[in-house]
């Protein structure tokens, strides 16, 4: 087994990919080599989601499919957030039998060992911690880093914020705050290893804290000479601070670009979803925001359908993202989340929520269209991060990506490129040298 072949497939958010090149490093220090097709994998590993229904029928699908590469005498692991809901590992464990392990979100530091487990004895090893035993177990393995040019660095894990339609804070704990200098070095390694974008990954990066040490505190300590990106996510509307946005005018290395979830217009449905802000005051601060730096890219996440949603409730919702014209907004029917107090509250039927998303897609592929076509001859700065023959692609710093032809840009590279056409949201420009 030694000198085998690993497959991970990843499910969820950006806190998850990381976390599956957390895995990826405990593998390869046992020798074992990533592969991509199922098929040649000796360890197969799930690492799941479950933020909303179909993030776990997806997962079921995918076990349903590569079951029968057990035949063959591949281990078969699940991980992540969806062992981790009550009852979820031994549903999961009756349902799938043919799964050899099962870990939690607070217990996947141990696969290595849990593997040599299941080698040693033939037994299958199913363990869900209820909570982290200690955090820099997380921190003990080096990452096999997957991401090209960026690089993820954990700032915090868990989420206090409960909000009524989320599992997260019931699949991983309470917010725990990484050391500053942990942080700060981790940084400087990557730096030095030739990453040319960071970013901070967090549920909730703006109540970081660590000593008297804040989140903005973390920005201007990651300040250096080298020239780099500085990203982050996620921030919370109630938490972000008119020093954030002061911050990303003075600061060299933050790049203009912010993700700030709505999740919806109304202010009714907003308190009913425990945000603790309104829509006047969420707007404010994108006022702010762009009165310190006018060409931020904004982007967000918005939900529809959430219980008691009227047609004037989400009337308020388009006209939020009309208001605000982000350059990307992620959109979601809501999904009913056992444990969560939302999921006892009167739910509305699968067509209104249907119809809902269809409309709010449609609005915001016009707005999305109108943005795109207003950077048409402007000149940004583009980190190249994908190069297939001559044809580059990379990403402005508010977050729009550009395509563009240059035989001599190499990936890791910054260049400044003028954009020359827009085709619905997909820019193309020329290199200026
Ligand atoms: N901590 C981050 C990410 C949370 S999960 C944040 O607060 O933004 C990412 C997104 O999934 C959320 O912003 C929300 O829009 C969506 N989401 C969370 N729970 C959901 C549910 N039950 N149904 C549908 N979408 C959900
Ligand atoms: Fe979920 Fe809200 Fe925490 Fe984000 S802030 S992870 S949406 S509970
Ligand atoms: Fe999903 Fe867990 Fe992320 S539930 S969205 S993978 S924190």
């Amino acid at each position: 087994m030694m000198n085998g072949k690993y497959h991970i497939q990843t499910y969820g958010c950006q806190m998850n990919v990381h976390e599956s090149e957390k895995i990826a490093g405990i593998l390869q220090a046992r020798g074992f080599c990533s592969c991509d097709n199922v098929e040649d994998a000796d360890i197969i590993v799930l690492n799941t989601c479950c933020v909303r229904e179909t993030a776990e029928t997806k997962v079921y699908g995918h076990l349903g499919r590569i079951k029968s590469q057990k035949k063959r005498g591949a281990i078969l692991i699940v991980g992540g957030c969806m062992t981790q809901q009550a009852g979820a590992a031994e549903r999961l464990a009756k349902r799938c039998p043919f799964v050899d392990i099962i870990v939690g979100t607070f217990n996947q530091s141990q696969i290595g060992e849990y593997i040599d487990l299941f080698l040693h004895t033939g037994k299958r090893v199913v363990d869900v911690w209820e909570s982290e035993k200690d955090m820099s177990l997380s921190e003990n393995t080096a990452a096999a880093r997957t991401s090209g040019v960026n690089a993820w660095v954990n700032i915090m894990y868990g989420c206090n914020n409960f909000c009524t339609y989320c599992i997260v804070p019931y699949v991983r704990g309470r917010e725990r705050c990484r050391p500053i200098d942990d942080i700060l070095s981790d940084i400087d390694a990557l730096l030095k290893s030739g990453y040319k974008q960071i970013t901070l990954l967090g549920q909730n990066v703006n109540s970081y804290k660590y000593g008297d040490k804040t989140f903005t505190d973390l920005l201007k300590m990651a300040e250096t000479d080298v020239k780099y990106r500085l990203k982050f996510m996620t921030s919370h509307p109630k938490d972000v601070s008119p020093t954030l946005a002061e911050l990303f005018a003075t600061s060299k290395v933050l790049s203009k670009s912010l993700h700030l979830p709505v999740q919806a217009g109304s202010n009714r449905i907003l308190q009913a979803m425990n945000r603790h802000y309104t829509r006047e005051q969420y707007l404010d601060k994108i006022a702010t925001f762009r009165e310190f730096v006018p060409d931020l890219g904004l982007s967000s996440d918005v939900m529809v359908g959430f219980p008691t949603e009227t047609e004037d409730d989400f009337l308020q919702t388009l006209d939020l993202v009309e208001k605000v014209e982000y350059n990307n907004l992620f959109m979601f029917i809501y999904s009913r989340r056992s444990g969560t107090p939302a999921d006892k509250m009167p739910q509305l039927d699968y067509k209104t929520k249907q119809q809902r998303i269809d409309r709010l897609i449609k609005r915001q592929f016009e707005i999305s269209k109108r943005i795109a076509g207003n950077a048409v001859g402007k000149t940004v700065e583009i980190l190249v991060s994908e190069k297939k023959g001559d044809r580059c692609f990379g990403k402005a710093q508010n977050d729009a990506a550009v395509a563009f032809d240059s035989k001599t840009a190499q990936i890791g590279d910054f260049v400044n490129v003028k954009i020359t056409s827009a085709k619905n949201a997909n820019l193309t420009g020329d290199i200026i040298i």
